[in-house]
């Protein structure tokens, strides 16, 4: 089985608000139909369907004051909205494709998952169907409600299915020693393990969306190794690297591994 993450910085324009991007969904999920002779699972992002109202209303903090209800439904409308359309990608491309919604296999306390069942996965996968989740408001226990970042459903759908190979699908090469964004100087790490020196990411960057920094994301995908046989992160917006990714062929990347256990 393969667990592939679509970035929200990949099928979005994240600077825009609700501005799906259909072609690149569109490409990427035939890349998937094609690469792919195995159980696939779905994560993806939210982009400008979720993180821009979200951010402006502080949603990733709970339940604060009143008027931020009236946000909790539209970002869960949009981000439905955007799960529709990448559902429509991927039966497109002849991937029998199911929405399961984060809340519908997990509870959640202060913002982390409190309870997940691979339930609804398992049995949709068990008829060759294509599950797939997405980063959403969700409920929570303590917060009123928070924010379940596609990475955090693709924590625990690793740890459960222990999938052949997991893919990151971001909108850059893969993880850089600096910002590729800011600094052309950056280089491509070929590899990263937990020794990477995590000093070089900041807590929280300037841009930090709602689900947190390049840090912690670099943090969940070495937890997620752990739960595969490879992981790693491709450059979603070039043809044919996802479908590379999937095949086994040779693709720039990052190969995320595992903390190194001592002997
Ligand atoms: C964010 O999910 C969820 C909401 C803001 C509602 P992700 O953190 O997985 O989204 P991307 O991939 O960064 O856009």
């Amino acid at each position: 089985m393969i667990l592939v993450k679509l970035g929200g910085s990949v099928i979005t324009d994240k600077s825009r608000l609700r501005t799906f991007r259909r072609s690149a969904c569109d490409r990427l999920a035939r890349e998937m139909r094609s690469g792919a002779s195995e159980g696939i699972l779905v994560v993806h992002g939210a982009g400008s369907f979720g993180h821009i109202v979200a951010k402006k209303y502080a949603l990733h903090k709970g339940l604060k004051y009143d008027s931020q209800v009236e946000h909790v439904a539209t970002v869960q409308r949009d981000v439905r909205e955007l799960n529709l359309r990448v559902l429509e990608s991927l039966i497109d491309a002849g991937l029998n494709a199911v929405s399961v919604p984060p809340a519908s296999s997990s509870t959640f306390e202060n913002g982390c998952v409190k309870t997940f069942s691979d339930t609804p996965f398992s049995s949709l996968l068990d008829m060759g169907l294509v599950p797939v989740s997405f980063g959403d408001v969700v409920p929570d226990m303590a917060m009123g409600f928070s924010i379940c970042s596609g990475d955090l459903m693709m924590a625990e759908l690793a740890k459960a299915f222990k999938p052949r190979l997991v893919v990151f699908c971001a909108d850059v090469d893969g993880v850089f020693d600096k910002d590729p964004k800011l600094d052309k100087s950056a280089k491509l790490l070929d590899e990263i393990d937990s020794s990477i020196t995590m000093t070089s990411f900041k807590e929280k960057s300037v841009n930090a969306d709602v689900t947190g920094s390049m840090k912690g994301k670099i943090e969940m995908m070495l937890a997620i190794s752990e739960h595969c046989e490879k992981c790693i992160i491709v450059n979603g917006n070039v043809r044919g690297r996802l479908e590379s990714a999937i095949k086994g062929t040779q693709v720039k990347s990052t190969t995320v591994v595992p903390r190194q256990v001592s002997a």
